[in-house]
């Protein structure tokens, strides 16, 4: 008999990776999706005939549901990868991000609690946890969350570790710094990146509007981080992780570079709220936008995975280059 596992958050970008690592390792994965008036499976529509594949109504914010759910599936491994997942939007929408990303874990804990299973928990963590904290962040670096999406993250994960202490559960925190692919959401900053420029380059979009340039994220492959997700899943004890890249770059940079795919040479012109990136006849293809920007900036991410890559194995096999490759040609 192959294992069992849950994820909620299935139809988001790393629960349609993970799915499709499970499938192939012979799990039969059950996954929650949110009812919606319009269709909101389509990174995992392509698994649907999947004999092992299974999708059931839910929603992470109603414990009772998530107590049934849980009761009727008695999964060997849950994995908690439902989130309200954009820090700008949780500025505007705090208190359900705080619920969604936050509280709901303590539905997930407490079912598995009182129906006694053996059945380890995997929580979603990330590096906005560390806030403007100085960089490289590593596993003893302080939490300073500076979004209502990273105060939930924290809470969160405390909770985790509260219950692998209180209760001896198997509770598995994966602090993971931001990872991307063809099937990334199209508001973060990469594929807004990669979609602009290809429309642009078509000719049917004229320009690209961002915020803060000067931003520097620890950009991986999201199929990367799924491996490393269920690698500390099988770990004997229950820990806390990083995955990380460790190699920086900022937002303009990735900019230059996905124009630079396409024979495009970014000229970049002007500071801070003002600037923006021509090509060699002067026109202008991106601009700094105010309304991009948001109320508390996490301005440098460097994420230090050694601990991940000595007791795992684990590190990354796309480099930034491979990643644009990748979602430039999807
Ligand atoms: P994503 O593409 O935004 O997917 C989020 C998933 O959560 C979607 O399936 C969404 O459903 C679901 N969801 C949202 N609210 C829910 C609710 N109340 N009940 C049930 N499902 C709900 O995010 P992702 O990039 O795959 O990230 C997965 C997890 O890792 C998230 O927890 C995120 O915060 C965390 N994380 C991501 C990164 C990263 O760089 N990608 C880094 C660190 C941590 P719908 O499809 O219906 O919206
Ligand atoms: N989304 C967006 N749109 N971000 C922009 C833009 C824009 O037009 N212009 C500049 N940025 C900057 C943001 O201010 C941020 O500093 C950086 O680009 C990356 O933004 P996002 O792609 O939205 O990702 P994020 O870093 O805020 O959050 C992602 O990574 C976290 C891990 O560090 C999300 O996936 C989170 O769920 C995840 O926890």
């Amino acid at each position: 008999m192959g294992k069992i596992a849950l994820i909620t958050g299935i139809t988001g970008q790393d629960g349609a990776y993970l799915s499709e690592l499970l499938l192939r390792k012979g799990y039969e994965v059950h996954g929650i999706k949110r009812r919606s008036s319009s269709l909101n499976t389509q990174r995992v529509d392509r698994l649907y005939d999947h004999p092992s594949f299974k999708l059931h109504y839910g929603d992470v914010t109603d414990a009772i549901n998530m107590h049934q759910l849980i009761a009727k599936i008695l999964p060997d491994e849950i994995y908690n990868l439902a989130a309200q997942s954009h820090v700008a939007v949780s500025f505007e929408m705090p208190l359900y991000t705080v619920n969604a990303d936050g509280t709901a874990i303590l539905g997930i804990l407490e079912a598995v609690r009182l129906l006694g299973l053996d059945c380890k928990i995997y929580q979603a963590g990330t590096s906005e946890m560390f806030g403007n904290a100085p960089a490289p962040q590593n596993l003893s670096t302080p939490f300073m969350p500076c979004s209502p999406y990273a105060c939930a993250k924290v809470m969160a994960h405390h909770l985790m570790i509260t219950y692998r202490q209180a209760y001896d559960m198997h509770c598995v925190n994966g602090i993971l710094f931001n990872h991307e692919s063809p099937l990334r959401g199209e508001t973060f900053v990469t594929r807004k990146i990669v979609d602009a420029a290809k429309a642009i380059y078509n000719g049917k979009q004229n320009i690209l509007k961002l915020g803060n340039l000067n931003a520097s994220r620890d950009w991986g492959h999201a199929r990367d981080y799924v491996r490393g997700m269920w690698e500390m899943m099988q770990y004997q004890t229950p820990e806390d992780w990083i995955l990380a890249t460790g190699q920086v770059c900022t937002v303009r940079e990735f900019t230059t570079k996905v124009f630079a795919k396409l024979d495009i040479k970014l000229n970049w012109v002007g500071t801070g709220r003002g600037e923006v990136g021509m090509d060699n006849s002067g026109r202008i293809l991106v601009r700094v936008d105010e309304r991009y920007y948001r109320p508390n900036e996490v301005e440098y991410l460097q994420g230090d995975p050694i601990k991940a890559y000595e007791l795992l194995g684990w590190e990354p096999q796309f480099t930034l280059d491979d990643l644009i490759n990748d979602m430039m040609d999807a």
